[in-house]
């Protein structure tokens, strides 16, 4: 469906969790106020409200968290999803650590792509930022050929820091190796990312210039997101920026968020968002959560105020899935 300014509306991030194994700085603090296990919407309603969705004109739902993969059967739900009629594709944002787990069962699912986030392809700032020495990121990277190889396309999400800047170029090169995507985001002043400050996509643009000196923007049109891509004789896949700050490309968005405790929220920006869980659990009938989803979604306001750090959104990005 198309928004009060004219946007289609065809793409639903759904959070499943805002639990995750990792704790990235700039995305869950330690002490960490968690949603009540009562609060988090059951597969059942998630289906429920995705049908509804897609009457709406939801055709592409991409799967988020916290860390989706820790949320148990997310991949049954991932092929459910799938499974919808007109449901062009689903895609999942993780942060990868699990994924050789679910390996076999994810390529089953049906799957589209898979963004992985990873800051950095240095192990120690790796374990710095995301706050656990659990888990090796050498053996994340190494997933990426294992599922291209399985037909899954993958992007790297990486958001861009003061701490990575010096390994941008190194976290780049994996587009030399392998056809992916590298995406560097801008830090929104969301959550704990209002505390810290913000690297522009310019500056990281500068350094992969710099080594790429034949770097040119893509032209044709590659992902849901808003993303500008460059290309390199170097490089198999595209790098990214996604200046989600410094430049508001809200006139083209084309996404809702459901969070895990099923707030629909029509921007990331501001704190507006429809209870559909409160509504669900009333016994709201289909009819119903049509016609308040739709005036939700036509109501989208009409752009961020991140520049001016006028957020009214107060929850974390671990609650609302990026
Ligand atoms: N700004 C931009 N991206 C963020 N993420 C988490 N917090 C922020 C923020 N404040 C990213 C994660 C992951 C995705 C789900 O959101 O790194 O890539
Ligand atoms: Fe977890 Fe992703 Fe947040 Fe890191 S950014 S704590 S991996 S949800």
């Amino acid at each position: 469906m198309n928004d009060q300014y004219g946007r289609k509306i065809d793409y639903m991030r759904v959070s499943i969790t805002d639990r995750c194994n990792l704790r990235c700085f700039y995305c869950m603090p330690n002490r960490i106020q968690l949603v009540n296990h009562s609060d988090i919407l059951p597969y059942e309603e998630l289906l429920r409200i995705c049908k509804v969705a897609i009457k709406l004109g939801i055709k592409k739902f991409k799967v988020t968290g916290g860390e989706p993969l820790v949320r148990k059967d997310c991949i049954k739900f991932i092929g459910k999803l799938k499974a919808l009629p007109t449901v062009e594709q689903v895609t999942l944002t993780t942060n990868g650590t699990l994924l050789e787990s679910y390996f076999d069962e994810l390529c089953e699912s049906g799957i589209d792509a898979i963004n992985i986030s990873i800051d950095t392809t240095d192990g120690e700032l790796y374990n710095q930022i995301t706050g656990s020495s659990k888990y090796d990121v050498s053996k994340i990277i190494d997933m990426i050929p294992i599922l291209i190889e399985r037909g899954i396309r993958v992007k790297i999400n990486a958001v861009i820091l003061a701490e990575t800047l010096e390994n941008a170029l190194a976290l780049a090169s994996i587009a030399e190796q392998h056809p992916v995507d590298i995406r560097f985001i801008e830090l929104m002043p969301i959550g704990e990312g209002e505390k810290i400050k913000n690297v522009s996509a310019k500056e990281l643009l500068r350094i992969i210039q710099n080594r790429y000196p034949d770097l040119h923007k893509v032209k044709e049109k590659r992902g849901n997101g808003p993303a500008h891509y460059y290309g390199a004789k170097r490089l198999l896949g595209c790098l990214g920026v996604i200046d989600a700050v410094s430049n508001s490309f809200c006139s083209k968005c084309n996404r809702v968020r459901l969070t895990s405790s099923g707030q629909l929220k029509p921007c990331l920006c501001y704190d507006d968002s429809v209870d559909l869980r409160k509504l669900i659990r009333e016994g709201v009938s289909d009819d119903m959560l049509l016609q308040v989803m739709e005036k939700s979604i036509y109501q989208k306001p009409r752009q961020h105020k991140f520049i001016e750090k006028n957020v009214s959104e107060n929850k974390l990005m671990s609650q609302i899935g990026g």
